[in-house]
């Protein structure tokens, strides 16, 4: 065990479990980042018209993909992704439920999106507005998705990929419950939503693969990350077969 993972196990190990200490005379914490823009709004994803697949057959087939087809993904598709990997099923007395659990119903995460070949979008990077689950385009600019594909390392699959997913912490939105330990949980928490695009993909004839090789500040810096108290956390492509 290196240095480094010694430090982290140390530091988020069993304290700080009381979560009323860290919430004392602390601002309460946003339940999404404020993004400012025009709002993109995404068709009602419970009710759209999509293949059907057994919960066993997706969980058989999933596997990692890193070859996808020029189709493009439609905002149908891309919708019922964002729903089903941060969509809010239910908020009450100031937190959310998601399609994905979280610690303590924290929901660090904010999505930020590469769009490389979606119908009716134009090409750059994205937020999605959990809340009013609504994209706000934030540089629609051609060269980001390549940047990534540099950012991460030089991996091909973002370049023909329709579309990765960043996922962002918020960490304050998690440590003001937990404290430091809330970094442990921000790790177990991106865990569940990858994993839901995994079975997504496989009900909509796509391919995801998680991604965690990268260089933090490059991707932090791509999407105008402070890389502190906001930094990216996981990425997945999807893109059709
Ligand atoms: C935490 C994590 C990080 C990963 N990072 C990458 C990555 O950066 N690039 C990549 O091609 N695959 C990445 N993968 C995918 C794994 O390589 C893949 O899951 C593994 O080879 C098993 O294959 P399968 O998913 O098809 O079962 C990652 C998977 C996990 C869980």
């Amino acid at each position: 065990m290196n240095d480094a993972v010694k430090k982290f196990l140390e530091a988020t190990k069993l304290k700080n479990m009381n979560p009323t200490p860290h919430k004392e005379g602390k601002e309460t914490p946003k339940l999404e980042t404020p993004c400012e823009g025009d709002r993109i709004p995404l068709p009602e994803p419970r009710s759209l018209d999509l293949p059907e697949i057994s919960l066993r057959a997706a969980i058989a087939k999933r596997h990692s993909v890193r070859k996808y087809s020029e189709q493009p993904l439609s905002m149908e598709e891309l919708s019922y992704a964002l729903w089903g990997t941060q969509g809010v099923r239910e908020q009450k007395s100031g937190v959310t439920f998601r399609t994905v659990p979280s610690a303590g119903a924290r929901h660090a995460f904010d999505t930020y999106l590469l769009v490389n070949n979606v119908t009716g979008l134009k090409r750059g990077l994205y937020r999605y507005m959990a809340l009013e689950h609504a994209l706000v385009p934030v540089a629609l600019d051609e060269k980001r998705v390549s940047k990534l594909k540099d950012a991460c390392l030089g991996q091909k699959m973002i370049e023909t990929a329709a579309v990765t997913f960043v996922w962002v912490a918020d960490i304050y939105r998690m440590a003001y419950r937990y404290g430091e330990r809330g970094y442990r949980y921000i790790f177990l928490d991106a865990g569940h939503v990858s994993q839901n695009l995994y079975l997504i993909a496989e009900q909509l004839h796509c391919g995801t693969v998680a991604i965690a090789a990268y260089d933090d500040d490059a991707v932090n810096d791509l999407l105008g990350l402070d890389g502190e108290k906001y930094f990216s956390v996981y990425l997945g492509t999807l893109g059709k077969r």
